[in-house]
Parts: C-alpha cells; structure tokens; sequence
C-alpha cells in the first residue's frame, strides 16, 4: 500500500510538470491550427460578411438574416470579422494572411452603410482593429521589406478617420457622453435621440482608440470627445461610496439602473480608467482608477466572490449571480499590481470552469449555472494570460490548456466554433462573434508563445478591450525620456539593466518577488480559495438539504453563526459577528446594515464565516425566507393615475405603511397636495384635502403623525414622497413605514410611500392639471387608484368613462385567453379593430434582471413568433420580429425604442399568414405566461404586463 501511494504521488508531479515550458510549443501549433480552422472558415464561407455563422456554414447578413436584436448592433456591412482579426494574424505570425486581409479591407470595406450600430462595439472592434492593423503593416512592411509594398498610404488609419468622423455626433449631448446606437450613414436622427439610455461602460470605453486615431492623426477632437465623456461619467460616480451604477442618462447624468458591480455594464469603463494611464501617462486616470479599485474591492468583492450592489447603498447585495464579463477582473487586478487578489478571484472562476467547461454567462454565489449560454468569450483566459505573464506559474499552461481542450472536445464544428446556447447539455448556437478570432485565440496562443515568436514586443504595447494592440509611445511625452513598457514577467523586474533603458509604467511596480516566490504564495492563495469555496459549497449543500457527511458539518458549523438563526437582539450573537469581521448598523431608514471586512475578523477561519454568513443574508433577502431587518419588505402597492390622458399609465410603483388600512381592496379618489407639504400640522386646505388623497412629503415628523393629521381633514388616503432628492422604486431597497409605539389603532386611511421619482411625477401632473383648469380646458380632477396589484388600463378605462363621462380614448386592447394583440388597423373600416395576437413567457426574469437576461427571453419569444409567421418579403419580416421585440420590451416595463407601425408594415400583417399560438405552442418557453396588451396612439405601440 505504501509503496503504491508513493509511487503515485510521484506520477502526479511528472503530470504536474508535463505541461511545462517542453510543451509550449506543441501546445502552441495546436492554437494556430484552431485559430487558422476558425478562420478559413470564415473566409471561406462568411467573408465579407460580418461574422460567420458556423452551422449554417454561411455569413451572417444584417437585414437579409434574421434579426438577433440589439446584439445585431455590432454588425454594420464592414466586415466586422476581418477587420477585427487583423492584428491576430500578426501574433500567430500568418503573414500571408494578413496581407491579403489588410488588401480585402481597403479595398472592400466602405462604412456609409444605412445602418444603425452600436457606437461602443463599433469603436472598439472596428475603430480599434483598424488602428492596430495599420501599425502592425507599418511595422511588418519595416521588417519585412517584401511584403505590403503597396501599403504606403496609410490606408487603413484613413479608414479609420472615416469611421471616427461618423461616430462623433453621437457626442453631440449635453454632458457629452455618447448615445448608445448611431447610423453610419445617416448619424443621429431624431427617432435615434430618443433613446438617451447608456451603459456607464459604453461611453467609458472609448478613450484608448479615440486618443491613439488622434494622435496618430494629429486631429485632437477625437481624444478630446473622449476625455470629456470620462470626465462626465467620473462625475457622476457615488460621492461617498465611489462606486458607478450601470445605466444612465446622456443628458443630464441621472442615474437610471443604480446596481453596481464589476461586470456587464460597467466593466471596461474601470478597465479604460487604468488603461488611460497605461497609454497615455495621465495620472489623473490612476487616481480616479484607484478609488474605483478600492471601492470594488470593499464593496463588491467578498473573499473569492463579488455581489452586486446598491451604489448608493453598498452593503445592501442586488443580485445573487455573477455575469461571465467580469472575469477580466484579475487580468487587470495583475496590471494594477494585486496580484494575490488575482490568484484568489481568478481560482474561484476556475473552480466555475471545471465544473462546467466553460463559464456560463452567470452563476450564482455557489458557483451554479445560473444563465447557461457561452458565446466563446475570451475574459477567462485573458485574465489567464495576464496571471502567466506575471507569475510565470505553470499552473496557468494547464487552465489555458484546459480551456483549450474544452473548445476541441465541445465547440468544434464543421465551419469554425459554435457558441454554445445551454452549457450543462453542450447545445450548440449558430454563432462566432468576432472576438473569438480577435480575443480568445490571440490569449491563448500569446499564453504559449516565446518572445521571439512575435514580430514585437508585447510589453510595449497596451491591449485596448477587445485586444488590440495600441503602442505605449503613443502616450510618450515630447521631451526625451525613457520609452515606457509594462513590465509584468518577474524575471525583468529583477534586471537592473531593464531599468537604466526604460521607464516601467505600472503603477505597482517596485514591489518585486521572484518567481518561485510568486509561484508559493500563488500556491497558497489557491489552496486557501478552494478551501473556502468548498466549505460554502458544503454549507449550501446542507441547508438545502443534500448529502454532506455528518462529520464535515459538525465541525464546520460547531461554533459558527448562521443567518437562519440570527437575532439582531442577541448581544452573544453580536459578539459573534463582530469576530468574524461584521459590524452592525441602522440606517436612516432603520433598516439594519451589515458591513463585512475580512481584516477585521478574529482569525480567518472566522473572516471565513464571515463570508458564509453574508451569502446567506444576500440569500435570505433573495428568498425574502427570512428578513433580519425589523422592516419586513412589504408587497408591492400599485398608483394609476386614471384621468386621461393616463389611463393608468405609467404604473407608479410604492409600498405600503405596516399601520393604517391593510388596502384589502383599491382606493381611489381625487389628489389634493397637503398644504404645508409636510403635514406636520394642522392643515391650511383642509377643505380640499376631505375626501381625496392627499400628497404630503416625508421627514420633519413620523409617517404616522402625517397619517392622522390628514385622516382629522377627511382624507380617504395619504401618499408620502420621499424627500431624499434622487430616490426611485427602480434600484432602491425595499422600504416600509412602520407605526409607532403608540396604539395605532386609531388609523384606518391607507398609507402609502412613493419613492420621490415616482412621487415627483404624480405631482407634476397634478399641477399641469391645476393649469389646466384656470384656464378651463379640462375636468378639475385627477382620479387615482391605489391597489395591491395592476389594472389594466382597459378596466380603469371603463370606470373611468363612468365616472367623468370621457369620450373614447385611444384604443386600449385587452386580451381574452392567454395571447396578446397588436392593433394593426384600429378602424378597420367599421369591421372592428384588426389585431395580430401573440403570447408572451417570462417567468424567471423581470425588470430587475440583467439586460443580457431580458435579451435572451425576448430573442426567444421573437424568434419562436417569427418561426410561425409567413411575410413576402425579409424587410417585412424583420420590421414585424422588430415589433414583436419592442413589446416584448415593454412588457418587461423597459424603455426601449418603439418600432413605428408603417403602412407597409400594416399592409403586410394584413396579409401575413399567422397561425394562432396556444400555450402548447410554445410549452418550449420556460416561465409563467404573461399576457400582453398593446394600445396604439399616434402610430407608436407600447405594451405593458397584465398580470
Ligand atoms: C454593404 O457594403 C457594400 C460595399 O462594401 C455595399 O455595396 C452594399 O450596398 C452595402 N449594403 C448595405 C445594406 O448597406
Ligand atoms: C448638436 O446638436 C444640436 C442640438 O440638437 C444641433 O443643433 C447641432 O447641429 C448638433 N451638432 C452636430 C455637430 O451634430
């Protein structure tokens, strides 16, 4: 028994060792190999298509293939794959290609297409490959005479002038940070402008390219767009907590999705503040980098793992998933020089990979699927790429090894690498997005690759987002310094000749280790991090009741505290916490927060609890199981306004005071705003005020007390505002108002709470109103209704003709079964309105899920609707699947463009052949089904939930 263990043992470590530096080169013709299959394939059956559909064996078209929606606006008839690839086909040294490619660019690619793109993917695949494609024919025509003779005009930057120039007028905002989508042809028209939603990482990844076309060119307005959309958006970051949220107004900055993380969103903005400095010496961009950093790294990151939070409110968790985006987390934790930080983050993806191949585009806290797609994206084994370089850690040869033999064994295909559409079955989607060329391959052949199998040096250089390489001289200064370069191997940090000769550019660096020294400590990081992972795992197993040995759980949970049996009036139970590094406090709203700092705990087996305990929080506030606040979250309470020309729109969400009337049914009645605002006295309009809700504004005095003092007017409900300036239902806590220590017995008007977006809104209307009868144009009241679920604005449409005797309003359909109508024709020439009717599933998201969710869903439902519905022509098709998609939008209550109902598109849907679609139908769908209703006015079709 002995003799065999030992002798196992020792085979381990020969595996170990197998994929050392030996087998680099092996390893890396196997990359080449896969990269050349991906793209022969794509020349030969895609190009010049934008990108290569790898089932179908054809090119992906927009306007002839069908729509996938907004992901289709990266795709602009530019041959997107190619000109994304070109700087590929340097590193892995296919010259031949290359030149041939950089010829079929400038001589095929022309950019007035009448499209409309995504002015972020646009600038960082098409803007970014064309500038790095032509430095690298620069450089290649320097070494290598014979070849790209004819390139001497710097074709392909005057290609990139050209796009630059028609992306600038998506700078044309207020503040100067870009809309979203452009026309390449046309640039911003005004049905565009109307979409002033954006991403934070959207507009705050354009800088790199942007300042390399203008310095290479010379024209500053380029860089100088730029610079002010990050100076906008670094304005606009949480003053206390430095953190950014995820969505915003271009116009005046408002924060529209305040959920802050380090993925889908946000990532390459905080990629672009480090990134900047890299490239172009600026310090100003480290510094606001590194409040980012640190706020990440105290807010978001817990141990091993990263929770979404509030940017406003950072210890109260959003979501319980991570997106696959945010693993270039530890690539650029090695470029800010935390590189045990790396190590640890960088494991717990591993840990995800292993377990399912590939990383999922989210999972959860205890490392499950969680959204099973993975379009080949290239972030896990960036950060890879990234860790080799600094560590020199063989360990990273075997998880790129690893990835690559995944790719082999799941995503091959006969035209080039299928994305995968579920990971835990290995289906396969008719997708390779560009970057597969332009990003994953490139990583991982660089992770092989020698330093002499490259025509340049690598650490001159700064990968952009979409790696493409941007030269760091392009940030040097006039006077006569040192060159700069990142210096990342542990080797050349060592050498003092390195030094005398260049001015190493990361902002760590000084903090020098020797590689077997990196190599340990990168050891125990990674030991460590397993054994966190494992023990939360084990924990999650337990409390759902799986198999997990007796023993394990004995004397892991002997002394440690579990949320389930938390009792925030324990003080032995606060102790507790305390070792394990959580401090307690109440907020304003005496909700209790729970701070969790690792530092501060008793040893790391109880920072380690810590960790454990605060999953569980997150997870119980998910399950609302259990609620450790002495606020219970309350059910949601709907307010419509029902006097046109709202007819219950929009649904103005609040909650419920704990004390008062439980509003078993609605409430309605006239709006009256309490006069003083605060009610914390008697009345000034109390004639007014009797019998009509009335509107008063938080703080001052106790919810309760407004409550009575408008109750002693007659009141028949109160609606409170919050006075908090910038709060909103959509990214804030749940809030309820409780009574006082007195009997509230004496309450019986319903209260409500309205966060002050939602409340601002209702009392603007009311003074349009007020307007409105001085100069007698319309009936002096505003109806509301109050209730614990949503009227269709169909109901409160009936009610409301009975009650102010308004004519007919724009058509309002309802829908009778389980399938939702849109009007095409609302006259019909007296025959009734002419309807198509489709059904919608949504079951596990909501507005509150990640776009990346919602666009799933809706694809899913777009695609299923346009599978069954036969149109003339691909035009006509795509403007239906289009009006379908923007319901579907809708529905889920997000703004988005309207698709205008044309008379050709009328036509069309007159004569389209539709079949009728039961449940059965599309029993395909997971979820709940949801029923939608659309109403049509001045051609525009938005749709809302009838649940
Ligand atoms: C796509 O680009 C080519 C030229 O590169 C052009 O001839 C063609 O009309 C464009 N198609 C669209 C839909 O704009
Ligand atoms: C910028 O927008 C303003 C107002 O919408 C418009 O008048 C102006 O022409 C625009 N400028 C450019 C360069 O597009």
């Amino acid at each position: 028994m002995m003799t065999l263990l030992r002798v196992s043992l020792i085979l381990l470590g020969v595996v170990a060792l197998s994929t050392g530096e030996a087998d680099k080169a092996a390893l890396k013709e196997q990359v080449l190999e896969m990269f050349m299959h991906g793209y022969n394939s794509y020349m030969k059956y895609a190009w010049p298509a934008d990108e290569l559909m790898p089932l179908t064996c054809a090119g992906r078209v927009r306007g002839v293939t069908p729509s996938r929606g907004d992901v289709d606006d990266s795709l602009g008839n530019f041959s997107l794959t190619l000109i994304d690839t070109l700087d590929t086909l340097i590193v892995v040294g296919a010259y031949d290609e290359f030149e041939d490619a950089v010829k079929k660019v400038v001589e095929n690619v022309r950019f007035d297409s009448d499209l409309i793109v995504s002015v972020f993917e646009t600038n960082i695949r098409v803007l970014g490959g064309l500038i790095s494609g032509h430095l690298m024919s620069e450089l290649l025509r320097g070494q290598q005479p014979q070849r790209l003779k004819w390139y001497t005009d710097r074709q392909l930057l005057k290609m990139a002038v050209d796009l630059g120039d028609r992306l600038l007028p998506a700078f044309n905002t207020s503040s100067g940070l870009p809309y979203s989508r452009i026309n390449l042809r046309n640039g911003m028209s005004d049905h565009l402008k109307r979409q002033k939603d954006t991403c934070t990482a959207c507009g705050g990844t354009m800088l790199l390219e942007m300042a390399a076309l203008s310095r290479l060119t010379g024209n500053p307005v380029y860089e100088e767009k730029a610079r002010k959309a990050m100076d906008f958006l670094w304005s606009q970051r949480h003053r206390s907590s430095d953190l950014m949220g995820t969505v915003l107004d271009v116009h005046n900055g408002a924060w529209v999705r305040r959920d802050s993380g380090i993925g889908a969103g946000i990532d390459s903005y905080y990629e672009y503040c480090l990134k900047a400095y890299i490239l172009l010496g600026d310090h100003a961009y480290l510094e606001r980098f590194n409040r980012h950093y640190d706020a990440v790294m105290r807010y978001v990151n817990k141990g091993p793992l990263f929770f979404d939070v509030q940017m406003h409110r950072p210890t109260i968790a959003t979501r319980s998933f991570m997106d696959s985006l945010l693993a270039f987390w530890p690539g650029l934790q090695v470029l800010k020089g935390d590189i045990s930080e790396a190590v640890q983050m960088h494991e717990m993806l591993f840990q995800v990979v292993q377990k399912h191949k590939f990383l999922p585009e989210a999972f959860t806290h205890d490392l499950q699927v969680h959204w099973a797609e993975h379009p080949l994206r290239p972030e896990f084994i960036e950060s890879t790429y990234f860790l080799y370089r600094a560590t020199r850690d063989p360990h990273y040869l075997e998880v790129a090894k690893t990835v690559m033999d995944s790719l082999n064994d799941h995503v091959r295909v006969k035209c080039g690498w299928a994305g995968v559409k579920d990971i835990r079955v290995m289906t396969h989607e008719d997708r390779m997005d560009s970057f597969v060329l332009s990003e994953t391959f490139k990583y991982l052949y660089l992770i092989f690759a020698e330093s002499d199998d490259l025509i340049f040096d690598p650490d001159n250089y700064v990968l952009t987002t979409e790696a493409h390489f941007l030269p760091l001289h392009l940030g040097d200064s006039k006077e006569n310094a040192l060159p700069r370069r990142l210096m990342l191997d542990p080797d050349e940090r060592l050498s003092d000749a390195a030094l005398r000769s260049v001015r190493p550019v990361l902002p760590l660096y000084g903090a020098q280790k020797s590689k077997e020294r990196l190599g340990e400590e990168a050891r125990a990081v990674r030991e460590r991090t397993q054994n966190v992972l494992e023990e939360l795992n084990a924990l999650q197993r337990h409390s759902s009741g799986q198999q997990v040995s007796p023993q394990q759980v004995c004397s892991q949970n002997a002394e440690r505290l579990r949320a389930i049996d938390f009792n925030p009036s324990n003080p032995a139970q606060l102790q507790q916490l305390q070792e394990m590094g959580i401090t307690l406090s109440y907020g304003e709203d005496s909700r209790l927060l729970l701070t969790h700092q690792g530092t501060a705990a008793k040893s790391q087996e109880h920072a380690q609890w810590g960790i454990i305990f605060m999953t569980e929080i997150a997870e119980m506030a998910r399950a609302g199981s259990a609620e450790p606040s002495p606020a219970a979250p309350a059910d949601p309470i709907y307010v419509q306004l029902l006097t046109p020309p709202h007819l219950g729109l929009p649904v103005l969400t609040g909650s419920l005071a704990l004390y008062g009337s439980k509003l078993h049914t609605r409430a309605n009645g006239r709006i009256t705003i309490a006069q003083p605002l605060r009610a914390c006295g008697t009345l000034e309009n109390r004639n007014e005020v009797k019998d009509s809700i009335v509107i008063v504004e938080r703080s001052d005095c106790m919810f309760i007390e407004k409550t009575r003092i408008a109750q002693a007017a007659g009141a028949v409900g109160v609606i409170v505002i919050d006075s908090n300036p910038d709060s909103a239902w959509a990214g804030s806590a749940s809030f309820s108002m409780s009574g006082d220590t007195k009997s509230d017995d004496d309450v019986h008007v319903p209260t409500v709470f309205l966060f002050r977006k939602e409340g601002e809104w209702l009392m603007k209307v009311r003074e349009k109103k007020r307007e409105a009868v001085d100069q007698k144009e319309a009936s002096p009241d505003s109806f509301l209704f109050i209730a614990d679920h949503w009227f269709s604005t169909w109901l409160l449409h009936q009610r409301e003709r009975r009650i102010s005797g308004a004519k007919e309003a724009p058509i309002c359909l309802h829908t009778d079964g389980l399938v939702a109508r849109i009007v095409i024709d609302e006259e019909n020439e007296g025959a009734g309105p002419l309807y198509v009717q489709f059904a919608f599933r949504f079951g596990p998201v909501s507005t509150e899920s990640e776009p990346i969710e919602h666009q799933g869903i809706v694809e899913r439902h777009v695609n299923h609707i346009g599978s069954i519905a036969e149109f003339e022509s691909n035009e006509e098709r795509h403007a239906f699947m289009n009006l379908v998609r923007s319901a579907g939008y809708h529905s889920l209550g997000l703004s988005v463009k309207d698709e205008p109902m044309t008379p050709r598109l009328a036509n069309a849907l007159r004569t389209a052949i539709i079949e009728e679609t039961m449940p059965d139908s599309i029993s395909g769908l997971t979820g709940d089904l949801t029923r939608v209703r659309c109403y049509v006015t001045d051609k525009m079709i938005p749709c809302e939930i009838v649940p």
